[in-house]
């Protein structure tokens, strides 16, 4: 896939760790929501319900994050897990997780999340259907990202552009590892839910089955 880099964003990619968010890959603030391939996963509620703690299945599978200007941060995915390789069964699961962010000195990010607020929902579609719900936190340390503007965004007819956000994975030891799928912007303001804590305590292992 073709992707062209504005030189702002292109310069940034060398040495991106060491420098401060002001100078770093910032070719438009973070804030906003930002969704992998063609946005079938957002956050908000139209993914997760927190009053009922329900999710809604998307169409398809992908991954979707949302920053706002204040701090705050919102996490949805929907994956197959390919791996299960035992009984040939897919295995898919959702996450949904919100919380506080920080941009760190050395330009990676810290993402934290409200312990009691996040879930995963695992769904086995082998022989009968399993749902199992479980009360998920992940604390991400995102190593290395910057924004683009992407010429070639796929979802889009040919000539547009759209912002990118590259995310890359913890490698270990704070380095950036496994580069993410590109997240596109596909909604300033962000499309959350509110961002403060919603649930006051943490119920831990799964505590309701289908
Ligand atoms: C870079 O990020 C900062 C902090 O989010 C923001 O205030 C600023 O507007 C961003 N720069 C551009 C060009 O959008
Ligand atoms: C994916 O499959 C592997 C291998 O069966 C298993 O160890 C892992 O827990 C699974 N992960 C999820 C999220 O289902
Ligand atoms: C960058 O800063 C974060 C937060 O302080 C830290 O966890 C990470 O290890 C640092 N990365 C490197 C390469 O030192």
């Amino acid at each position: 896939m073709l992707r062209s880099f504005v030189g702002a964003a292109a310069a940034v990619l060398v040495g991106l760790a060491a420098l401060p968010l002001a100078s770093a890959g910032n070719l438009t603030s973070l804030e906003g929501t930002w969704s992998s391939g063609s946005g079938s996963v957002q956050t908000g509620l139209n993914f997760f319900n927190p009053a009922t703690n329900t999710f809604t299945t998307p169409k398809a599978g992908g991954i979707s994050y949302s920053f706002t200007g204040d701090g705050h941060w919102e996490q949805a995915k929907y994956m197959f897990n390919t791996s299960s390789a035992v009984n040939r069964c897919v295995t898919a699961y959702m996450i949904w997780q919100h919380g506080t962010y920080t941009i760190n000195a050395n330009g990676s990010l810290s993402l934290s999340p409200f312990p009691a607020d996040g879930y995963m929902q695992m769904i086995d579609i082998c022989g009968r259907q399993t749902i199992k719900m479980f009360s998920y936190n992940q604390f991400e340390l995102i190593p290395q990202w910057y924004i683009y503007l992407d010429s070639a965004p796929g979802f889009l007819s040919a000539g547009s552009t759209a912002y990118a956000l590259q995310m890359f994975q913890d490698g270990g030891d704070g380095q950036a590892g496994k580069a993410m799928a590109p997240l596109f912007l596909t909604a300033r303001p962000a499309n959350m839910l509110p961002t403060t804590q919603l649930h006051e305590q943490v119920i831990n292992q799964a505590f309701r089955t289908t």
